[in-house]
């Protein structure tokens, strides 16, 4: 008999997340019912955002409950289908979990339809949230004015780089804030973005004041903490802030809480700014249209991004710290089983 390997969340991190939060099981492969597809995770997406499913308490999802397969994004091969919508063969995204099989109802499941030359991973990473969100984030929130300028933290990731360079092609004169000489140099050769900080290495406030000497027009942040202070503290008059994600909290506080400071949100109050936090799933009606134009600049080498697969479940949770240590390059899935249909 086949079986699916699950990994269950048993008991809520702390801070840290560890093999010892989660229980590996075995058990038999599902069966699809009437109206019901059969599939075959091929990735799984290694969000930050994964972190604060975890908890107790309730983020855009509800919280994970205890006991059962964690939740996963996953990219997966239709293998069977009780739904003429959906054939075997067919690839789909969808909420798989964090295991090898899943049956779901067709509606469920958002079919895909992959470019040649384009590598079925980018349709569960850049081309699907990770794009909407940089595409979405920074046109309907930041409103964007070419000449302006535009501060993006997390820049090397993967919706900050996409952020960075979709302010390039909008004229915006675009600062990328990053950790460390690989990424900076990354965002500067392959990406065209010239100017960088390397918030590890660099005195940040000064080099905002030097890229960005009449001030901030439009701040993508996915951090928070001290990086954040220093760009809110620069903003300009009617500037908006982009609040995507604070990345930086999400492991938990060991020790010390990150916070902002009163004095730089002040500086909101001060030059009457906008702070909007920002949900993808409020623009998935644009989703297709988004992702085509994402395609079209994919496909005529516009549009440069980075995806890190690591190979199988176990390294499920070496996947999800490096993206809290930032040693993910650009996209972090994991592969849990390979290509086509079995
Ligand atoms: N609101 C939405 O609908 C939505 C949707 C998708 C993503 N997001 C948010 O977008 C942000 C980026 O997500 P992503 O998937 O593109 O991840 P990512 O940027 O590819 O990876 C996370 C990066 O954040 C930085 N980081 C992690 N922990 C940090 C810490 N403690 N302090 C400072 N920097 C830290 C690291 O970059 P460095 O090495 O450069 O420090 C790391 O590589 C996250 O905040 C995420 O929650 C929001």
């Amino acid at each position: 008999m086949e079986t699916n390997l699950q990994w269950r969340l048993v008991s809520r991190p702390q801070d840290e997340v560890g093999r010892e939060h989660f229980e590996v099981r075995r058990v038999p492969r599902p069966v699809p019912g009437p109206g019901e597809v059969l599939v075959r995770n091929l990735y799984l997406l290694i969000p930050p955002s994964m972190r604060l499913w975890m908890n107790e308490k309730e983020t855009y999802f509800p919280p994970q409950p205890l006991g059962e397969v964690m939740m996963g994004i996953t990219l997966g091969v239709v293998e069977a289908s009780h739904d003429p919508a959906l054939s075997p063969g067919d690839y789909v995204n969808g909420m798989g979990g964090c295991q090898q099989w899943f049956v779901a109802p067709a509606a469920h499941l958002h079919k895909l339809a992959p470019r040649d030359g384009v590598p079925l991973a980018a349709y569960r990473s850049v081309l699907d949230v990770q794009g909407l969100t940089a595409y979405c984030g920074l046109t309907e929130i930041g409103r964007p004015r070419a000449g302006e300028t535009l501060v993006v933290t997390a820049a090397a990731g993967s919706v900050g780089s996409l952020v960075c360079q979709i302010g390039s092609k909008l004229g915006l004169k675009v600062v990328g804030i990053a950790g460390g000489a690989e990424k900076c140099a990354w965002l500067r050769q392959v990406c065209g973005i010239g100017r960088v900080i390397d918030y590890k290495a660099e005195d940040v406030g000064a080099r905002l004041d030097a890229l960005c000497p009449e001030g901030i027009d439009i701040a993508y942040e996915n951090v928070g903490g001290p990086v954040m202070d220093l760009v809110l503290e620069r903003l300009r008059e009617r500037a908006r802030v982009v609040l995507c994600g604070l990345v930086a909290s999400y492991n938990g506080a060991k020790g010390a809480p990150v916070a902002q400071r009163t004095e730089a949100l002040m500086q909101v109050v001060n030059k009457a700014a906008r702070i909007e936090g920002f949900l993808v799933r409020d623009y998935m009606h644009r989703h297709a249209e988004v992702v085509g134009i994402l395609q079209d600049w994919v496909a005529d080498g516009s549009l440069h991004y980075q995806i890190e697969v690591l190979d199988g479940l176990d390294n499920m949770v070496e996947a999800i710290s490096r993206v809290f240590h930032g040693r993910n390059r650009g996209v972090q899935l994991v592969k849990i089983s390979d290509g086509a249909a079995a």
